[in-house]
């Protein structure tokens, strides 16, 4: 039970956003961390999130992986939204990752990126999961502590979208040193993106910033802008959560492609470079 007078003694009082109202949730109490696997070697942690699903936070993570590779980091991806997995799919990763009793090993993208997904783990990669809440938790629990990544840079999280029950655990039990949140023009200006703010907040989770996709419309004929919202309206938005605004990304057939085709590591273009030099910056603070 949670009673308005938790608010009293909650460690989150001075910077929680329903800090006196009725629908506090409460002091989040965080059971210990789990380590990584004994052998694996982790610098640092950055998950990507969003508000709610299909906003891209997937490519965006599949890019910001490309785009560290590039500048020489050694990146692995744990794809923790396990009722959505497709981070495989867009490196055009398939077959089954091979473990022994010791752990599990990550797939390797054509320019070496780690990919541990259930994609890569079910027979049927069509088959739904349809796991319950504590079940898919545990399964993204055992991605950090079961599977050998080799030598990181850099980790990165694709989160489960939303603010339920799964993102929750991924909080809880991995430590972040980092999160970025994706979202588009329209969930900028909603609650949406408020909420799930107000989640990392809660989770004390150091948020680097925003990256707004599909914030325009490249024409694929001739390549003109078509922006879908009031110019500015993002950066406001941004603004008043007092948080950077990384980077924009369009909606681009292009990209969608790539994706489908399982070639978006073709995608030559710097892409993101915000965001990259912020995660660059988090990895360089940990020598
Ligand atoms: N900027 C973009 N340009 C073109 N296509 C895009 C863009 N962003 C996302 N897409 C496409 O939209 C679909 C949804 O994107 P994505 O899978 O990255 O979203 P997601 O937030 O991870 O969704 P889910 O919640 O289902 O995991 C994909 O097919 C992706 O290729
Ligand atoms: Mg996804
Ligand atoms: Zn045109």
């Amino acid at each position: 039970m949670i009673s308005l007078s938790s608010c009293d003694t909650c460690s989150s009082k001075g910077s929680c956003p329903s800090a006196g109202q009725a629908d506090c949730p409460g002091e989040v109490q965080a059971p210990p961390r789990d380590a990584p696997h004994p052998q694996a070697s982790i610098r640092r942690v950055v998950g990507i999130c969003s508000g709610k699903g299909g906003v891209g936070k997937s490519l965006v993570t599949a890019l910001t992986a490309i785009g560290l590779t590039r500048q020489g980091l050694k990146v692995g991806i744990l794809d923790a939204d396990i009722t959505g997995p497709s981070v495989p799919k867009a490196f055009g990763l398939s077959g089954r990752l091979s473990g022994t009793d010791d752990g599990i090993y990550p797939a390797r993208t054509g320019l070496g990126i780690q990919v541990v997904s259930i994609n890569l783990l079910l027979d049927d990669q069509a088959a739904p999961v349809i796991w319950r809440g504590p079940i898919l938790a545990g399964v993204v629990r055992q991605f950090w502590k079961d599977v050998i990544w080799d030598q990181l840079d850099v980790l990165l999280i694709d989160m489960p979208p939303g603010t339920g029950d799964v993102p929750l655990t991924v909080f809880q039990s991995i430590p972040l040193d980092g999160l970025i949140m994706v979202t588009t023009p329209q969930d900028l200006v909603s609650m949406i993106v408020k909420k799930a703010h107000a989640m990392a907040r809660m989770m004390n989770v150091n948020l680097l910033g925003l990256v707004e996709n599909m914030a325009w419309l490249r024409c694929p004929d001739c390549d003109h802008e078509i922006s879908l919202f009031g110019a500015g309206q993002t950066e406001t938005a941004a603004a008043g959560m007092a948080l950077p605004l990384l980077d924009r990304l369009p909606l681009d057939p292009a990209l969608a492609a790539l994706v489908d085709q399982g070639r978006l590591e073709d995608c030559a273009e710097p892409l993101l470079r915000q965001s990259v030099a912020a995660i660059a910056q988090l990895v360089q603070e940990n020598p």
